[in-house]
């Protein structure tokens, strides 16, 4: 299906994917569609309406929507598209699809729309292969003009492993894209749509291309059978955002500016086969790296050892050891808009590197160990002379610390806060058998000087990435 010109209605519904959506829609548009979207108060906690209201430049539609929208978007919107995307269906909205429960916008759209429908669904995996779920995913394949989505098994949000991930934005946009992966469908006009409404909208929305003077072309007859099309190989793999660069995209609030990460962990050797280390996974990095760059801005990372990989687009310098990573970022450091240290790095290093493997001598061992460099602090003592001798005309820096602990939280985070001279820490408890190191989410807060230490809370790895970059973004004005 060729998307340019396509007017997609998104309908995003409460599950921890949700971010992924706001990904999906900017893909959809580089094709070369225009993208409405609506969503369920559930969704909402996830990710504010704003985000999805900026990047589709039209106001989302939503159950408590805002006065001056037009009365009847559940009709409206459904109306004006060429296909409806619900991205991510939860295990409550699939429920409502199956049994025709329209007490939401997503729900409301799916029930009075008249063009294709496209279900990615993204769940636990006990969720997903509960009873119900499955009972109603089977309801929605034998609907109409209706395709659901295969979940991909893989390491779900929660820790879990199992299948209920949602499909990657690239590869539901490919699916989309690849006319073989549609070749049961015929591209026709719906004959209940009056053509003379399609195009027509909210004003913010004809500033995106919306409208059209041709009928766009639709899907219809969409597979009943399962989750892949009948006879039509997988979607094909795509790298992430391939012909996306954000950086050159004007309209986002980082454009412009650069911002330098650690990431990772730091091996400090002890002989040629063994070193100290830490358990970082290097997954609220990645968080990072994928919100800066989605904001616009140009990323760098100076990366120590790490399981996550890193989106294209994003400039990566491995590095092992701290001293490593200090060296690294310094020399990068005049040239950088903001600095977040994320990377867990080593305080101690063996005083000595043995050249060849330690015997086990079945003796004693004592290793004799001396602290590394401060990072953080030689950075923000670096941008204070920095501004000493500009006189203090420099250019603004923000600088980002993180405090990771495993008890006294407040007490460590305030005295790390003023000794480091940040402006901004993020305290954070990786140690917990359901968060933190190598789950995909974190108990956290941002620490601000000043400002108290305020309580802890729990959240995904992107949700403390977007607080990050809001921090940021509002510090550089
Ligand atoms: C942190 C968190 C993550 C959740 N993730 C999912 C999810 O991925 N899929 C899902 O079906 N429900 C998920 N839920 C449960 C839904 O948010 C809940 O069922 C909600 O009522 C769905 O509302 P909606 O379908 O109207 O959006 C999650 C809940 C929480 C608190």
């Amino acid at each position: 299906m060729n998307l340019a010109g396509k007017k997609i209605l998104l309908g995003v519904s409460g599950g921890i994917a949700v971010y992924k959506s706001c990904e999906l829609l900017r893909l959809l548009q580089k094709k070369g569609a225009t993208v409405r979207v609506c969503m369920t108060d559930a969704a909402t906690e996830f990710v504010a309406p704003l985000t999805f209201a900026s990047l589709s430049k039209c106001p989302v539609y939503l159950k408590n929507g805002a006065v001056e929208a037009r009365p009847f978007q559940h009709i409206d919107f459904p109306r004006w598209a060429d296909l409806y995307l619900v991205v991510p269906a939860t295990a409550n909205v699939i429920g409502k699809f199956a049994c025709g429960i329209a007490d939401d916008p997503v729900s409301l759209c799916f029930m009075s729309c008249t063009c294709p429908r496209v279900i990615a669904p993204a769940m636990n995996v006990a969720m997903y292969n509960s009873p119900a779920v499955k009972r109603n995913l089977e309801i929605l394949r034998g609907f109409e003009e209706t395709t659901v989505l295969e979940s991909p098994a893989g390491e779900l949000a929660c820790g879990e492993v199992g299948q209920g991930r949602l499909m990657e934005p690239a590869e539901i946009v490919a699916y989309l894209d690849d006319r073989r992966a549609l070749t049961t469908n015929k591209f026709t006009e719906p004959a209940e749509v009056n053509v003379a409404e399609k195009g027509e909208g909210f004003p913010l929305a004809s500033a995106a291309g919306a409208s059209s003077a041709t009928p766009s072309p639709v899907l219809s007859n969409a597979e009943a059978s399962g989750g892949h099309p009948r006879n039509a190989p997988e979607p094909p793999a795509f790298p992430v955002a391939q012909d996306i660069d954000p950086t050159q995209d004007p309209s986002l609030p980082g454009h412009g500016k650069k911002v330098l990460l650690t990431a990772g962990r730091t091996e400090e050797a002890i002989d040629p086969v063994r070193y100290i280390s830490n358990r970082s996974s290097g997954k609220t990095a990645v968080a990072l790296a994928s919100v800066f760059y989605a904001n616009g801005f140009e990323v760098e990372v100076v990366a120590g050892p790490m399981e996550a990989a890193f989106p294209g687009g994003v400039a990566v310098s491995r590095v092992q050891s701290a001293r490593e990573m200090h060296d690294a970022v310094m020399s990068r450091l005049e040239s950088v808009d903001a600095v977040v240290h994320c990377a867990a790095v080593a305080d101690y290093r063996p005083a000595h590197a043995a050249d060849s493997k330690i015997k086990d001598s079945r003796s004693q061992l004592t290793i004799e160990l001396v602290p590394n460099p401060n990072i953080l602090r030689d950075c923000t003592a670096a941008r204070a002379s920095r501004a000493t001798d500009a006189a203090g005309d420099a250019r603004r820096q923000v600088i980002v610390g993180f405090a990771l602990e495993t008890d006294n939280f407040k007490q460590h985070a305030a005295e790390k806060l003023e000794k480091s001279g940040a402006d901004a820490l993020l305290l954070n408890a990786p140690v917990a058998s359901d968060s933190g190191f190598g789950h995909d989410c974190v108990r956290y807060a941002l620490v601000r000087p000043h400002a108290g230490i305020p309580e802890m809370h729990m959240g995904s790895k992107v949700d403390l990435a977007q607080e990050i970059v809001h921090f940021v973004l509002n510090e550089l004005g």
